[in-house]
């Protein structure tokens, strides 16, 4: 279906804008990019580092037949279509931290928030899809974990945001045709390629398990090898710390 796309010089947050959008009764597939974001939002409240003009903020408005339960998998899926996209560009090495973080070996990359918008009719699904990726950020005030962008990671590139948004609107729109029509199964194996956390010494449920990291589940849980078997995690659990 054809998108509908709102290009912003600045707004709150490009998940606010889709929902507009959406609201306003604009036909196909609602999309925003915009410069800069005044209230860009992270996963878990957070609040999302927006400065103008150096990364991209990028909103998509999905619907999907199925209910509320392909969201988990949608997120991973997601984490397969940015990461091959960019690596399509040409960056290497890009990896996945359960559930959907974008990483590089230098730090994380970017992120991916999933924001259900709610039922249309039984079973019908609004989801808005929203991907922040570091593109040309020098600096991060207020970021309390290692980052990375990828014009510092691949310098021997030129970093075009339009072409950019260009392919990850297309990588969205792909993988989301191939989880309607094929679901999770599809997918496990290239997330799985990406799993950063993979034999990694784990912490989930608040400390109370511990275990070494060992790929997802067919539902998209992520696994850990305990003293007592292997346990999944479900992604609105705590989330996973490396010890
Ligand atoms: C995370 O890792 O916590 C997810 C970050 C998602 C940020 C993007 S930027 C574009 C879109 N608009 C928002 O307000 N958030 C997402």
């Amino acid at each position: 279906s054809a998108v509908h796309l709102s290009v912003q010089d600045e707004v709150d947050s490009t998940n606010a804008e889709v929902l507009r959008l959406w609201q306003s009764g604009s036909p196909g597939v609602p999309v925003c990019i915009a410069d800069c974001q005044t209230a860009g939002r992270g996963r878990r409240g957070r609040a999302w580092q927006s400065p103008r003009g150096e990364n991209l903020y990028l909103s998509m408005g999905l619907t999907f037949h199925g209910g509320f339960s392909v969201l988990d998998g949608l997120s991973l899926v997601l984490g397969v279509g940015v990461a091959n996209a960019l690596e399509t560009l040409g960056a290497r090495d890009i990896g996945l931290k359960w559930p959907n973080d974008i990483f590089l070996p230098g730090g994380k990359l970017g992120g991916i928030l999933v924001e259900l918008q709610g039922e249309l009719q039984e079973g019908v699904v609004q989801v808005i899809v929203g991907i922040g990726i570091n593109v040309h950020m020098a600096q991060a005030p207020g970021v309390d974990q290692p980052w990375a962008s990828l014009d510092s990671t691949f310098p021997g590139q030129v970093w075009a945001r339009n072409r950019l948004a260009s392919s990850l609107i297309n990588a969205v729109m792909d993988v989301a045709a191939l989880f309607a029509e094929e679901g999770f199964k599809v997918f496990r194996a290239p997330w799985q390629a990406r799993d950063i956390f993979e034999g990694q010494l784990l912490r989930a449920r608040e400390g109370k398990l511990e275990g070494i990291g060992a790929g997802i589940d067919e539902a998209g849980n992520y696994l850990l090898k305990t003293n007592e078997g292997t346990v999944p995690v479900r992604a609105g659990e705590i989330s996973l710390r490396v010890t």
